[in-house]
């Protein structure tokens, strides 16, 4: 090979290398601040699926604050261990989501961890995620895995946590994020769908975008009672595509290697996802406001207004997961409700009016164009930061050149 192409290539690697770890350190860096800001005295984290991918990165980040405990939730408690060193400040609890008894004894594990220590952070994070690649398989109580992995697995924990923090009289505030997914807007859930789940129909093949988008229906009605009872303040994030082996692992161990570099470029790094993950929480508004939707940091949605036109498929989808997860009879037999009512037949008839009186269009434009001057008005205020940047490197440049010069 010509010499000239072995030195571009080589330049080109180590340009892609140093591109990464400056990623990687503004993400880190990052995520260090908003801890330093929000921690308080103790911080207590929960993350399921913490054995690879996201929640691990997420867990290893989050481990660097001395103030910061964490509780993990995972398949393979080997696989996430923390570490000798932060032992102490990481617990790791078996969690099957594909058996909800198991859920539950996390569940209870969850409250124990969050009603305890000194003020400060509180946050769950239902990071597990899962993709079937051929859709199919049934699980125990009838319903496909990536369901209830997805959906039915989170939902169970955290209505059940917030039944035993309201039985309890917990007040700490803690905040839930729930991990959703961008695909979720190629989802086909409606009411037929719903239908056929009720009565454990076959996979649609859009179990994944449905499953995710579920999250959000749910987030968008449920997200008030659980603040107001259980003092869980509910949210949803989209991390992105990250570069992780969800939904690929089959794909041979030496392919996967050698597509590194091009993962790297068109994909978020794993510290990037978990940055945008634990931004949602880590906010000043994290557990005073409820269902928002983030994508990376940026706030994309209000969950209960602009969900508010699907509320009946919403109701009819909750209903089903309390039967479906056997809430009622876990928790002691207290239905489900919203706002305060029952989920009775009635909630399901919201009428139409109401509906779009929270979410017509022209509300959905300007919660979009007060966020757009939001943003161009931040801009303007730290252009003239950016400037005198510019001019101090111009200037150290100078100086630089100045020196090197003979005369
Ligand atoms: N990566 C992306 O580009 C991307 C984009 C959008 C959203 N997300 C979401 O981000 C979350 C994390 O994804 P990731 O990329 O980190 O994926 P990942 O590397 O595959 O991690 C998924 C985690 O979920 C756990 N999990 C799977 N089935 C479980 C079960 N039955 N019970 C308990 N835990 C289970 C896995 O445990 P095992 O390792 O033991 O199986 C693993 O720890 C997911 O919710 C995913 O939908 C990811």
């Amino acid at each position: 090979m010509p010499k000239s192409i072995l030195v571009a290539l080589s330049l080109g690697a180590a340009s892609l290398l140093v591109l990464l770890e400056r990623r990687r350190r503004c993400a880190e860096g990052r995520l260090e601040k908003l801890l330093e800001e929000h921690v308080g005295e103790e911080g207590r984290v929960v993350i399921t699926g913490a054995d690879r991918g996201i929640g691990k990165e997420l867990g290893r980040l989050l481990l660097r604050h001395p103030r910061v405990s964490l509780l993990l939730g995972c398949l393979d408690p080997s696989a996430a261990a923390a570490g000798d060193d932060n032992e102490k400040r990481c617990r790791i609890s078996p969690l099957e989501l594909l058996d909800f008894d198991s859920v539950q004894r996390f569940a209870e594990d969850v409250h124990d961890f969050l009603s305890d220590g000194e003020p400060g952070l509180r946050m769950l994070v239902n990071n597990a995620g899962f993709k079937e690649r051929v859709e199919g398989d049934r699980t125990k109580y009838g319903t496909g895995k990536t369901w209830q992995i997805n959906f039915l697995g989170p939902f169970l924990l955290t209505e059940f946590l917030a039944r035993r923090r309201e039985r309890d009289g917990v007040e700490i505030p803690c905040s839930v994020i729930n991990v959703a997914s961008g695909h979720e807007s190629e989802s086909n859930l409606d009411k037929q769908l719903l239908d056929s789940l009720e009565v454990g129909c076959e996979s649609t093949g859009h179990d994944y975008p449905d499953s995710k988008r579920a999250l959000l229906l749910w987030t968008s009605v449920r997200s008030q009672s659980l603040a107001l009872k259980g003092h869980l303040y509910t949210h949803a994030v989209s991390p992105g595509k990250v570069d992780t082996r969800f939904g690929c692992d089959h794909i041979p161990e030496v392919l996967w290697c050698l597509s590194k570099p091009f993962r790297s470029l068109l994909y978020r790094s794993q510290a990037e996802g978990a940055l945008s993950i634990a931004a949602a929480g880590l906010r000043k508004h994290a557990t005073s406001k409820f269902g928002q939707y983030f994508r990376g940091e940026e706030l994309v949605e209000d969950l209960v207004v602009w969900r508010m036109p699907e509320k009946r498929l919403s109701v009819q989808l909750v209903r089903w997961a309390a039967t479906a997860t056997a809430l009622e009879p876990r928790s002691g037999g207290r239905p489900l409700d919203i706002g305060g009512r029952s989920l009775s037949v009635g909630d399901l008839l919201v009428g139409r009016g109401e509906e779009d009186r929270w979410s017509t269009s022209e509300r959905r434009w300007s919660t979009e164009i007060s966020n757009l001057s939001r943003q161009v008005s931040e801009e303007i205020l730290i252009l003239p930061a950016r400037i005198s940047a510019v001019r101090r490197l111009l200037i150290r440049c100078r100086e630089r050149l100045l020196q090197w010069l003979p005369f």
